[in-house]
């Protein structure tokens, strides 16, 4: 059994998506003490802008045509692709950034998406491999609250895992991480502390799943 994870918040302490992904892979660690994990952290040592553009384009040139910066994003959407074929489960930890995707992990998708292996006219090469998502949000944009429909990220993650990869995913929505940063949200506290107790729950929960 081997173990993707990928972290993609710019900060490594207090950061609230590692925190819960830490509690995801705890109990796959405990199902399995001597398995490998292979991490990957885009948050603090992105992938380049530019290599997507560069894949793109290799894909419709001759190999020998290739250019110098092609065939190394050719070579760096493989890696990484091949990590996610190595794993047996995967752990992704994606904070929201300015209501949308975080700008790294849209382009390890779209390095990905250049792979062969991960073409529209072929079953994607990940299909069915079990995946949690643990996701966070400063604020809170459930149904109903004055944000909804501010949070222009989770649907985008669930199209692109689901229905693209055919990923079998399961979704931890932490929400209202900076009450308690933020003096504005001081009247959430209580409603923070809960939500976070039921996003830990779950994540203890989907560890299992993932070890299992
Ligand atoms: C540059 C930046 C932009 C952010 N934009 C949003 C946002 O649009 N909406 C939101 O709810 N939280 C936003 N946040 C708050 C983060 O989602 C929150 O702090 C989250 O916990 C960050 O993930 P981390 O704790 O794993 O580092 C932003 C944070 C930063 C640093």
């Amino acid at each position: 059994m081997t173990l993707f994870r990928l972290d993609a918040s710019i900060r490594k302490v207090e950061s609230h998506s590692r925190q819960m992904a830490d509690i995801v892979e705890r109990e796959w660690r405990e199902a399995h003490p001597d398995e490998p994990i292979i991490s990957r952290d885009i948050g603090t040592e992105p992938l380049p802008a530019t290599a997507w553009a560069a894949a793109v384009t290799a894909g419709s040139a001759p190999e020998e045509s290739r250019s110098p910066e092609q065939r190394d994003a050719v070579a760096l959407a493989a890696a990484l692709t091949d990590e996610l074929v190595a794993a047996d489960s995967l752990l992704l930890a994606v904070p929201l950034y300015n209501f949308g995707v975080s700008q790294h992990f849209k382009t390890w998708v779209d390095l990905i998406a250049t792979d062969d292996r991960m073409q529209p006219h072929v079953e994607p090469v990940v299909a069915g491999k079990p995946t949690v998502l643990a996701t966070v949000h400063g604020g809170y944009y459930a149904a109903g609250t004055p944000r909804e429909g501010w949070d222009h990220a989770t649907a985008w993650y669930r199209r692109i895992l689901a229905d693209v990869w055919k990923l079998d995913l399961r979704v931890i929505e932490t929400e209202f991480t900076l009450v308690g940063v933020n003096p504005n949200l001081s009247q959430f506290e209580d409603m923070a502390a809960r939500m976070r107790a039921e996003a830990e729950d779950l994540a203890r929960s989907y560890g299992r799943t993932l070890a299992a």
